[in-house]
């Protein structure tokens, strides 16, 4: 049984949303459309029923799309928005390029990592 997210949450009712709840508003719409993607690849990983494989990828990125238009509406609104964002790709960079010297060191190249088998054993 599916449960919807409250659409005004974080919100008073009765009024128009302020500038910050509606970002806020926002960032829970930007959370949906991580949720629906991470279900409907979820689902396309569950099939081997190839019209629906593809249909499903399909519909998932179109919500990773959703994300950007959203993402890219929070950039417009929040003048800050670009530059906290960028912080956080920066802090990621710095430690891909520390993880990189350290497989180089030891000869290994980057596809060499995996993630493992994430299934209980
Ligand atoms: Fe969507």
């Amino acid at each position: 049984m599916p449960t919807f997210t409250d659409p005004f949450n974080q919100m008073t009712p009765g009024r128009k949303m302020t500038k910050r709840e509606l970002v806020r508003a926002l960032r829970l719409n930007i959370a949906a459309e991580e949720d629906a993607t991470s279900l409907y690849e979820a689902h396309a990983d569950a099939t081997d029923d190839p019209l629906a494989k593809k249909v499903l990828q399909d519909i998932a990125d179109e919500e990773r799309v959703h994300v950007g238009e959203f993402q890219r509406l929070i950039s417009i609104l929040l003048a800050d928005e670009d530059k906290w964002l960028a912080d956080g790709a920066a802090e990621v960079n710095e430690m891909a390029a520390e993880v990189a010297a350290e497989e180089a060191a030891r000869g290994q190249g980057a596809t060499g990592a995996t993630v493992g088998d994430l299934t209980e054993g």
